[in-house]
C-alpha cells in the first residue's frame, strides 16, 4: 500500500471509530448500491475537511504540507469573514479519484486574548516532531483540554470549541454523488439517509449550492460522543458527514472546487446550539 493510500485508510479508520453513525451510513448506502450492481465493492469520497487554528506551527500550512508531500497541489482559497476563518483546497496531482482535500484554519488574531492563549498554549504543546508525520492528521489533542475553556471558546466560535475539543482529525468524510448508480438527485439521498434514522444539518436549507454554483452540498449533524476534560467527561457534537454532487461547467468538465457561501453553513453541522 503507497504512503498515500496507508494515510488515506489511518484517517478513515480514526474517523469511523470515531463516528459510528457515519460508519453506519457508508454501509445503509454501499448496501443499496451493491444490490443494483453487485461489483461496487466501495463508495468514492469526494473530500476530506480538516480544521486548525493559525498559529506558528499548527497552521493550515502544516497540515497542508504533508498532503503536497503526498501528491497534492494547491487548487483555490477561501474566504470566511463572519466565522473568521481562511481555507484552502488541494488536489492529487494525477489520480482525480483521490478525494480533493479542504483545510480551513480560525484567524485566530481576530478573537479575544482569551482564544488567542488558548490556541498559544495548544499550539506550544504539539510536539514538533509529530508535524511532519502524516499521523499528525489523526493526532487528536496533544493537550489537556478544560471544560470551562471549551465553553468559552465555543462562546466565541463554535469552530475554536470544536478544534481545542478535538484536536487533529478529519472533521468530515465525503461522498461523491457522482460515483453513486442508485440516486437521481441529492435529495433522493437525503431522504434515504434520513429515512434510516439520521439527522440532517437543515442551516440555509438541506441542500446547499446550486446547479448554478455546479456544487449541491448537504450533512449530517454531528454525532455527539464522550469527550474526557480536566473536569470529567461530557458528550459534546464531533464529526459529520458530508455529500456532495457535482456539475460540469462550460468546458463539460466537472466543477472541482468549493462555494464558500455553502461551506459556511456545513461548517455549522457541529454547532452545539442547534435550532
Ligand atoms: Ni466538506
Amino acid at each position: 500500500m503507497s504512503e498515500l493510500n496507508r494515510t488515506w485508510d489511518m484517517l478513515w479508520k480514526d474517523y469511523t471509530s470515531f463516528n459510528p453513525h457515519a460508519k453506519r451510513i457508508y454501509d445503509e448506502i454501499l448496501e443499496r448500491e451493491k444490490a443494483s450492481n453487485p461489483s461496487i465493492t466501495a463508495l468514492v469520497n469526494d473530500h476530506v475537511a480538516f480544521r486548525t487554528f493559525r498559529a506558528p506551527k499548527i497552521g493550515l500550512e502544516s497540515l497542508a504540507q504533508i498532503f503536497t508531500a503526498l501528491g497534492y497541489e494547491l487548487k483555490k482559497d477561501y474566504h470566511f469573514e463572519q466565522k473568521k476563518l481562511y481555507a484552502k483546497h488541494y488536489e492529487h496531482l494525477h489520480d482525480p479519484e483521490m478525494p480533493k482535500v479542504f483545510i480551513s484554519e480560525l484567524l485566530t488574531e481576530e478573537f479575544s486574548p482569551k482564544v488567542q492563549e488558548a490556541v498559544a498554549y495548544v499550539n506550544d504543546q504539539v510536539p514538533a516532531e509529530l508535524l511532519t508525520q502524516p499521523s499528525f492528521l489523526w493526532s487528536g489533542r496533544s493537550w489537556k483540554a478544560s471544560y470551562k475553556t471549551y465553553k468559552e471558546l465555543l462562546a466565541e466560535s463554535e469552530y475554536a470549541g470544536w478544534m481545542y475539543a478535538f484536536g487533529f482529525r478529519p472533521n468530515h468524510f465525503t461522498i461523491s454523488f457522482n460515483h453513486l448508480k442508485t440516486f437521481n438527485t441529492l435529495g433522493d439521498l437525503n431522504d434515504f439517509v434520513q429515512s434510516k434514522g439520521h439527522e440532517l444539518n437543515s442551516s440555509g436549507g438541506l441542500i446547499k449550492g446550486s446547479t448554478k454554483d455546479h456544487l449541491e452540498q448537504s450533512s449530517t449533524l454531528a454525532g455527539k460522543v464522550q469527550v474526557e476534560f480536566e473536569e470529567g467527561t461530557f458528550e459534546i457534537p464531533a464529526c459529520y458527514y458530508e455529500f456532495a454532487r457535482r456539475y460540469p461547467q462550460s468546458d463539460g468538465n466537472l466543477y472541482t472546487g468549493f462555494v464558500a457561501q455553502s461551506a459556511d453553513k456545513i461548517f455549522e453541522s457541529t454547532d452545539t446550539q442547534r435550532t
